[in-house]
């Protein structure tokens, strides 16, 4: 039932304050302001090393919970799409376990993964919102995203909850290992407990000027996102949602990497859109988008309110949000992101829910 929305991709965008919020209870204290450590079932504390392993949209939220594990506990993480992972003959050593990341809990690539670490004598956790998956029964620790059923091919709420059980994994390895100070936990949990308000307000503030905005979009044939720090990962999963349900060309890349190949692409043809709050990396990402206004690039920037006070740059589109703790950052980013995409698929006509070529559930390699 899509409720009184077009689409279900459009209804699980604006379920995500609830399902996060429902999420999160469940590794966070609200009411003591801490995060549950019992909710790990993985001893982060006898860890040197973590192995992370996913495909598509869980693969970026495993490259954005990576940023936090190795900021928040000084855990070293190892990540790859499990389709190549299953193939690099990591070499596993004891004090490492595994981590997987899958709505479906089905996906086929993920789950030989999974094998392969299980087979080597890792401890097994899997963030996954299928309970009864193979995944979930394959694993030794499940830790549960509460999305509710996924109906859209497209992931948008499994990708923000998978992020929130991410943000508080970090913060219950940083408490046991020992490098989360009390007060940093505080902060970061607060900050979590506002995102579900946040998201209903960010939706509603967001959304008539992004529907402008993807209105010009679906106009253009290639799209570039860039992103910094864990906006990097965010890039990759905007530039993955517009390919798979607007099929405009999109491509996501570190804002680092721009001139050492892809701004020889740049010119009036191809937009960038750039997610850059104003973070301890904002400064270096202007004047990435510098050099795309220089080569006659249009900008469409997304950022905070800081972040849109200090650049006087002509854009296409400046999607402003509240400033926030740089861990919820990327969860609340999300939501532009998927909303570009959603609003530039239904300009152009595609069948949103069920994009051409596309499987809900992957479950051939
Ligand atoms: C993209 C998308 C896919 C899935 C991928 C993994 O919107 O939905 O990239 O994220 O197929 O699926 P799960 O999470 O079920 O393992």
């Amino acid at each position: 039932d899509k409720g009184n929305h077009r689409h279900f991709m459009e209804k699980e965008i604006y379920e995500q304050a609830e399902v996060v919020s429902h999420t999160l209870s469940h590794y966070i204290d609200f009411a003591e302001g801490r995060v549950k450590a019992d909710a790990a079932q993985i001893d982060f504390a006898a860890l040197d090393r973590l192995a992370m392993s996913a495909c598509g949209t869980a693969y970026y939220a495993g490259l954005i919970g990576k940023y936090w594990f190795e900021r928040v506990a000084r855990l070293p993480v190892e990540i790859d799409v499990a389709s190549e992972f299953r193939y690099r003959e990591m070499p596993l050593p004891g004090r490492m376990a595994a981590l997987f990341i899958s709505q479906s809990g089905e996906t086929a690539d993920t789950l030989a993964s999974l094998r392969y670490c299980r087979d080597s004598g890792l401890t097994i956790g899997t963030v996954v919102n299928v309970r009864g998956s193979t995944m979930a029964r394959e694993s030794d620790a499940v830790f549960p995203t509460l999305a509710g059923p996924e109906i859209g091919v497209a992931s948008t709420k499994a990708f923000t909850c998978q992020l929130s059980v991410l943000a508080a994994l970090a913060l219950i390895a940083g408490r046991t290992r020992g490098t989360l100070s009390a007060e940093e936990e505080a902060r970061s949990v607060q900050a979590l407990v506002e995102v579900p308000r946040l998201f209903n307000e960010i939706l509603t503030a967001i959304q008539p000027q992004i529907e402008t905005l993807s209105r010009e979009l679906s106009r253009f044939k290639d799209v570039l996102y860039l992103g910094r720090g864990t906006n990097f990962p965010l890039a990759l999963e905007g530039a993955l949602k517009l390919k798979e349900i607007s099929y405009i060309h999109a491509e996501g890349y570190a804002a680092g990497e721009l001139k050492h190949g892809p701004i020889a692409l740049i010119d009036e043809t191809m937009p960038v859109i750039v997610i850059a709050p104003h973070d301890r990396y904002y400064e270096k990402t202007v004047s990435n988008m510098q050099e795309v206004a220089a080569r006659g690039g249009q900008i469409i920037l997304i950022t905070d309110e800081k972040g849109a006070a200090a650049t006087t740059l002509d854009t296409m589109a400046t999607i402003v949000l509240p400033v926030v703790n740089e861990i919820v950052a990327p969860i609340l980013f999300a939501l532009p992101v998927q909303l570009i995409a959603y609003h530039t698929a239904v300009f152009m006509g595609t069948d949103v829910d069920q994009p051409r070529n596309l499987a809900k559930s992957v479950t051939v390699e």
